[in-house]
């Protein structure tokens, strides 16, 4: 196979580099599953854009949102509300359970985070906010003070109270314990290091109900329910943070619905917007209600914008009318049993988890030892996109690809991106 062209030398001339290595071919489209180069090639989207693109990259309806909201209002200021503000906020309230009955819109996952962390501090007159190691919350001081998969290094001290429990990893158990099923522990574990840690001002816990950056660790079932508990015990609030994991990726609407354990307060974000900064807070009537005695103020210049607004009610429609959590748990089903064929046939993957369609696929050096396969994942992974396929690396030693293509995907184009991963574990075997 050819090597992949290059783009012009200039092409990072002005660009700032912030974070992963960029691509080396410029994206000129992006349609349902797939993008599309500067060369011509098209290539599947395993990450769904940056994980927000869920019912599809360009779905005619967000177009069809856009062209209405930009004839009608694009932005107010933030005293004046529109009427799609207010039908989304109802729509996100009916779809959470009692007395999650109060949200706000903002534009991104961290802001949604900075703000759920201010209303349990102000709500509950704490400031100590309980994170989980490998989680990603943001990368605004606030969010990411409570994040520990990436970016603690070298920016100088975290906010005052960030304090964090273990993530239940059961393939690599982060106390040594379990092997390949969690007994939850490392939850115990970790609130004995609270207990014995905390100045006694614990906010609130900070939790996504499957862990993604971190490496796609699915809390087990029974750990929110305990985790519920625990908060409870010590009148901690529970924010859950559902950027991914909201609005049908896992094959429910929300992650937590599997453990019926409802938060305090929920951040939404990435999957709400479709592609489009778009984000919410939603919390209880009782939080709501103490933050606003307390004089809660979190307004940026770009909350309840009608613009995104609309957007966010046809990708919520969209969701509902075309079944997307059904069909995220029915096809999400049918990739894991695709993946775990692949598992049969190659050494190289350890583990495959996750539910819905954000599935994890652990590459390892050795399947014994379950040495990490830091090279080996690097490689296949610049093979896949060289045939094609676009899948991310996360987790701590970013040895897990992160499988999360939009709900939309059919089977074909699963059955084509197996297949291009079937060729490049050949060329590695
Ligand atoms: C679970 C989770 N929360 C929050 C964020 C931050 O969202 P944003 O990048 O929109 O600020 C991310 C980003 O990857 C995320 O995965």
């Amino acid at each position: 196979m050819e090597p992949i062209p290059q783009s012009s030398p200039s092409f990072e001339r002005h660009l700032l580099h912030y974070g992963r290595d960029f691509l080396p071919e410029l994206i000129v489209r992006a349609e349902g599953s797939y993008i599309y180069t500067e060369n011509g090639r098209s290539i599947i989207d395993f990450s769904s854009g940056q994980m927000c693109a869920t019912i599809g990259h360009s779905h005619p309806k967000i177009v069809g949102a856009m062209g209405q909201a930009g004839q009608t209002v694009i932005h107010l200021d933030s005293t004046m509300v529109s009427p799609d503000v207010v039908a989304l906020v109802d729509r996100l309230c009916e779809l959470l359970p009692d007395p999650l009955n109060k949200a706000q819109l903002l534009n991104t996952g961290a802001e949604s985070n900075e703000a759920a962390i201010k209303l349990a501090k102000i709500a509950t007159g704490r400031f100590e906010i309980i994170g989980m190691t490998g989680s990603w919350h943001g990368t605004t001081t606030g969010a990411a003070s409570a994040t520990y998969a990436h970016g603690r290094k070298k920016y100088g001290p975290a906010m005052p109270g960030a304090l964090a429990i273990p993530a239940p990893n059961s393939y690599r158990c982060p106390i040594r314990h379990c092997k390949n099923q969690c007994d939850n522990t490392c939850l115990e574990v970790g609130f004995d290091m609270i207990d014995a840690t905390s100045v006694g001002e614990e906010a609130a816990v900070i939790v996504e109900p499957i862990q993604s950056a971190g490496g796609i660790i699915d809390l087990p079932p029974g750990y929110l329910a305990r985790l519920r508990e625990l908060c409870d015990e010590r009148g901690i609030l529970l924010i859950l943070d559902e950027a991914q994991t909201g609005l049908g990726r896992v094959g429910d609407m929300f992650g937590f619905e599997r453990d019926g354990v409802a938060p305090d307060i929920i951040t939404l974000s990435k999957t709400l917007g479709g592609g489009l900064p778009l984000a919410a807070v939603v919390t209880t009537d009782a939080v709501a209600q103490a933050a606003r005695e307390r004089g809660f103020s979190h307004f940026t210049s770009h909350t309840s914008d009608p613009f995104t607004a609309t957007v966010g009610l046809a990708v919520v429609d969209v969701i509902l009318d075309e079944n997307l959590t059904e069909r995220a748990a029915t096809i999400g089903q049918y990739l894991k049993d695709r993946l775990c064929e692949l598992q049969e046939r190659h050494d190289a993957i350890g583990d495959v988890r996750g539910r819905g369609l954000l599935l994890g696929v652990e590459i390892v050096a050795n399947r014994e030892t379950r040495e990490p396969g830091y090279d080996l994942i690097k490689a296949l992974t610049a093979r896949c996109f060289e045939l094609g396929l676009n899948v991310n690396q996360v987790g701590g030693p970013h040895t897990v690809w992160r499988i999360a293509p939009p709900l939309t995907i059919s089977k074909d184009e699963i059955d084509r991106a197996i297949g291009i991963m079937d060729q490049a574990f050949r060329n590695e075997d």
